[in-house]
Formats: C-alpha cells, structure tokens, sequence
C-alpha cells in the first residue's frame, strides 16, 4: 500500500516513515510543510509532498491507500493552533481521505482523549484529539484510533500494552509508538478500533 504519512517530519512520524521504508508491502509518502525538511527523506530514497495543513493539502492524496496521521501543533503553540492542526486537520484529513478512497486511515490521538472534562490539564489539547477521534469514527473509513500514554524518547524495545480500554497511564518511546502503527497497517482486526498504547511486555510482532 502506499501510506501518507501526515506530520511525517515529527519524532514519532520520522520513525514511521523509517518503519515503512523496511516493510515489503508497503511504501511511505511523507507530507511536510517545509522545503527544508524534503533533504532528510529524499536521502532515505522516500517520496515527499510539500503540504501544509493549514493549507490546501488534497494533492497529497494521489493514490494513497493508507493514511497515519501522526501531526500535531505541539506543546510551544497556543490552543488556537491545537485546534486547527489537531483537531481540524485531522478533520479535514479523514474528509481527504474519503473523497479519495483511502482504505484504512491511522490517527495518533492521546490517551484521556476519550474524556477530556475530567482532566486536570491540557484540557483544550484532550477536546481537540476527542473531536478529531469522535469525527473519524462517524466516517465511512476504516479507521484506527491510536492513543497512547505519555511519549519518550528513551529507545524503543519494542514491548506494548495495546488494549481497547482500562489501561493504567503510562509511558511509551515515541520508536515504539511508530512500530505499532506501522504494524496496524496490516491488521484486518484494527480496523474500527480505538486503542490505548503504553509500553508492556507483549513483542510489536505479537500483538492482535
Ligand atoms: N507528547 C506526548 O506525550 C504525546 C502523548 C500522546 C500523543 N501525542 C501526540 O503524538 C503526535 C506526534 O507527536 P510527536 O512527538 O511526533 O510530535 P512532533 O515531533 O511535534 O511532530 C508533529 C509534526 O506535525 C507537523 N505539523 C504541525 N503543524 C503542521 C501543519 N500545519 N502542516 C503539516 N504538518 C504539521 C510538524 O511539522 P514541523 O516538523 O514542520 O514542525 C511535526 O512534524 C502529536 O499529535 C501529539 O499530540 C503526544
């Protein structure tokens, strides 16, 4: 399949982009928003669109089978921008994805996304991933729904805890967040679902 890679120049979305490049059923397009960062992937020998979400970014669905959407506006920006790149660019990205036929669409959301009014902090952040989440799910897509603990950057061991609900929060490194959306991709079984994502014991390869 080829997968767009949304956000493709972050620390998770890097590692997606890498994570695709070493599988053999699938090929990685990785959307950025700057000239500058299209050195980086056309020297791993990846396929790049410049797009940017706060822009008209449909080109960038030219025969894409599969999206990870892995953008996000980050913690330096206020919530104005949360809103328009993690909530309504993912909006916007799953009505992309349906116009253009895409057959599985992956969204990074965050754990405590699924109720943002009980949370003692970053409440905007959590309503921006719940209305981005609540609106993929009212789709026509396949969609999964990823939303992992608290990202590290420690070095992945390639160990998860990824269940549908009831996960105590927890940490994960940004590597392993990569390796179980890429591994969703083939997953027949993922598709519908939302999951919670924290380090564990089961191997990547294991899971579903
Ligand atoms: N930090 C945590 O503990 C945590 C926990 C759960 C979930 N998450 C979520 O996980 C996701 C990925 O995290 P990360 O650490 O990889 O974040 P990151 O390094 O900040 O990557 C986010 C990417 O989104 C891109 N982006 C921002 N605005 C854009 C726009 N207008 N058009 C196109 N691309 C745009 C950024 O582009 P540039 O490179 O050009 O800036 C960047 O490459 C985020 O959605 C985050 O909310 C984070």
């Amino acid at each position: 399949m080829r997968v767009l890679v949304i956000g493709a120049n972050g620390d998770v979305g890097k590692n997606i982009v890498k994570n695709i490049k070493n599988t053999e059923d699938h090929e990685p397009v990785a959307m950025v928003r700057k000239e500058e960062q299209l050195g980086y992937f056309n020297d791993l020998g990846v396929e790049t669109v410049l797009a940017d979400l706060e822009g008209d970014f449909e080109k960038a669905f030219n025969q894409i089978d599969a999206v990870i959407f892995a953008a996000g506006s980050g913690p330096d920006t206020g919530p104005d921008k949360t809103i328009i790149i993690d909530q309504e660019g993912a909006i916007e990205a799953a009505d992309l994805a349906v116009k253009n036929g895409v057959k599985h669409f992956i969204l990074l959301s965050s754990m405590g996304a699924d109720q943002p009014k009980g949370a003692s902090k970053g409440k905007h952040y959590l309503y921006a991933k719940h209305r981005a989440d609540l609106y993929l799910t009212s789709t026509t897509l396949n969609y999964t729904i990823v939303r992992p603990g608290a990202l590290t950057d420690e070095p992945g061991n390639g160990k998860v805890n990824l269940q549908e609900s009831g996960t105590e929060f927890g940490e994960i490194p940004r590597e392993d967040v990569a390796s179980v959306l890429v591994h969703l991709l083939a997953k027949k079984e993922a598709k519908g679902k939302i999951y919670e994502l924290v380090s564990g014991s089961t191997k990547v390869a294991d899971i579903l």
